[in-house]
């Protein structure tokens, strides 16, 4: 949620600021800008809506060019997104130039107590107040990193900085609270950002900020202290992918890229942590195996997606562990004042391991003396940075807004933990886990066949085009997988779009049914737990009596359902709980595809951002 960068280097700072945006668009997109400094002077464009218009601008009134500059791509809270309120914010005599993410819980005090001194400010933003908090701190300390350190003690809230001044040409300053920042390093060269796609044309090394950090950029050296000027530790690492992975590679859009990479990103996060006879290891959760025998409750807690993935781990680890599990979302969680102790693992996933709502859920876990894993699929992000232990996912960058691989990811990372609870507690495990471990390990072969046979599904969606409404069924984990399903065609095609537990249609939702109305039923497989097949083919009979166009998602080989499929899209055989692996891949595509028919933006969905890191 807004994509800030900065760069010092011997490049021409303002081509390499507005490249990284481009790769952060994805983080807000309702307007841009840039600040540089260059022939002595500070100079700065901004534009309201996306990075195309700014670019336009810098086109139309070219900015002079030099080796500091910063940028942004925002995600508006304060202020309407107009070019006033865009970033870089300046102070008055046009010497700092401020770009931030996050909230400044604090500005109307502080913006109050400037204006009482003099300064006018000119956006509705809470920004702004930085930019003269540091010209007037750094016209007391002639220090920028100094100003910058001053200026964070006097705020509240989250707020990831980054500044350059005029009067000290040669760095730039960042700092860090709750949102992200890292540093990339270079060759003669560094850089700023919130996310390493806007550097990793140029390096694959880079430093993780931690919390409450000020760092000082210059293109030959990086220091990092805390707010009180103390040197601190950082870590290094390098980034495992390259610039490829943060490409469109052909495709029209990253989301159709990313429903493909799927197979992939599902057998990298398998990799290596299912042995040859069938036993887990998961080496790099760091818990102990006796505290893990300790556990008497699991909740997991995520956001949007990530919750659905949460919800179909609790059939998961239930069934297979026999340890109570729940599942919750984060922005709730900690409101609730939830029974926890140090009994208790809580399981935080999140794709971005920067959801705001996850990471006060999760620090709210601690603070009650809960365990955390972190499920993530960034290497460095504050989630897994503040959790006891972390499983990563291997999804890859994930561009579109939309969450597609890192869902799949997720689930397997879910069935891993479930699965090697499961080992370590000493679960007896019959036939059905074995099984169930064999073909998990087998999955991505699967996820590969769906996506093979996925033209009837695109054709079927664009003749769904000029609909108001599709609802969603589903039993079982098909449940979650109904709530994905109606979430995904919520954000991408903008319809009216609802999941339902298909029994629970008689006790309310089946009012909506009429004629036409087209209705997505997960249908759960018919081995295994035939009674819930059972039931959901009886619902699907039932919303036809009453007009439904029934578009049902059935394991090969179900003939049962054919006699009341309008539409039938069928998905390979698994054990029941991995069904959400191979029964979702549709509903992405389904989704994508009305996305497009109706003439919407599929990566960059209105109102969204990817990483919402705020509350
Ligand atoms: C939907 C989507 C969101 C995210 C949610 C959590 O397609 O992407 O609902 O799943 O914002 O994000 P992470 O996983 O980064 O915590």
């Amino acid at each position: 949620m807004c994509g800030i960068i900065g760069y010092a280097g011997g490049q021409p700072a303002l081509d390499v600021v507005l490249a990284g945006l481009r790769r952060l668009e994805y983080r807000g997109y309702d307007s841009a800008g840039v600040a540089v400094l260059a022939d002595g002077g500070l100079a700065a464009a901004k534009k309201a809506g996306k990075l195309a218009n700014l670019e336009k601008e810098l086109a139309d009134r070219p900015l002079p060019t030099g080796p500091t500059a910063i940028g942004h791509t925002r995600w508006a809270t304060h202020g309407a997104p107009t070019d006033a309120n865009a970033h870089p914010h300046l102070d008055n005599a046009g010497r700092v130039a401020v770009v931030h993410n996050g909230i400044i819980e604090n500005f109307a005090a502080l913006r109050a107590e400037l204006a009482e001194r003099g300064h006018e400010l000119t956006s509705q933003t809470d920004t702004e107040v930085v930019a003269h908090l540091l010209a007037e701190s750094f016209s007391a300390c002639g220090d920028l990193g100094e100003a910058m350190r001053q200026v964070c003690r006097l705020m509240a809230g989250a707020f990831t900085l980054v500044a350059v001044s005029v009067d000290d040409p040669e760095v730039v300053v960042g700092a860090r609270r709750n949102s992200p920042l890292v540093v990339g390093l270079g060759d003669g060269e560094n850089f700023l950002a919130s996310d390493v796609a806007a550097f990793i044309e140029h390096t694959r090394d880079a430093l993780e900020l931690g919390q409450d950090q000020v760092v000082e950029l210059r293109r030959d050296a990086v220091t990092v202290t805390d707010f009180d000027g103390v040197a601190a530790e950082v870590r290094a690492y390098h980034v495992d992918w390259d610039v490829s992975a943060a490409e469109k590679s052909g495709y029209d859009y990253f989301m159709l890229k990313e429903i493909a990479e799927q197979p992939k990103a599902v057998a990298d996060t398998l990799l290596g942590r299912i042995g040859a006879d069938g036993a887990l290891t998961l080496d790099e959760v760091r818990l102990p195996a006796a505290e893990l025998r300790e556990i008497d409750k699991v909740v997991m807690v995520a956001c949007g997606t990530a919750y659905h993935a949460g919800l179909i781990a609790k059939y998961a680890i239930e069934h297979w562990t026999r340890t109570p599990c729940e599942t919750e979302l984060a922005s709730e969680f900690r409101y609730r004042d939830p029974i926890l102790d140090s009994r208790t693992l809580v399981i935080a996933v999140s794709q971005s391991g920067e959801t705001m709502d996850t990471l006060m859920a999760l620090r709210h876990a601690r603070e009650q003396g809960a365990k955390v894993l972190a499920i993530c699929n960034t290497n460095g992000s504050t989630i897994p940075r503040e959790s006891d232990a972390v499983l990563y996912t291997h999804a890859g960058p994930e561009v579109a807004v939309a969450s597609t691989k890192a869902f799949l990811t997720q689930l397997v990372a879910c069935y891993l933990v479930a699965l090697y609870l499961g080992q370590v507690r000493g679960t007896k495990w019959g036939d059905e886990v074995i099984a169930a471990i064999r073909e998990l390990s087998a999955i991505s072969t699967q996820v590969e066949e769906v996506l093979t046979t996925m033209e009837p599904v695109r054709e079927l969606a664009r003749s769904l085009a000029d609909k108001e409404t599709v609802l969603f069924l589903g039993r079982h984990v098909g449940y979650p997988v109904a709530l994905e399903g109606a979430l995904k065609l919520k954000e991408l095609a903008y319809m009216h779009a609802e999941g339902f537990a298909a029994g629970e249609l008689k006790h309310g939702p089946i009012a909506l049914i009429e004629e036409d109305v087209p209705v997505v039923v997960v249908v759960p497989s018919p081995r295994g737990r035939s009674v819930l097949h059972d039931k959901i083919v009886s619902n699907i009979q039932e919303i036809r009596a009453r007009g439904a166009r029934t578009i049902v998602i059935a394991e090969r080989g179900d003939t049962a359902v054919l006699p009341y499929a309008d539409h039938l899209i069928e998905v390979p055989r698994t054990p029941v709980l991995l069904q959400p692996l191979v029964a979702t891949v549709p509903l992405q595509v389904f989704a994508c595809e009305l996305a497009t028919a109706r003439g919407n933006e599929v990566d960059q969905p209105r109102n969204l951002a990817k990483s919402v890191t705020v509350e």
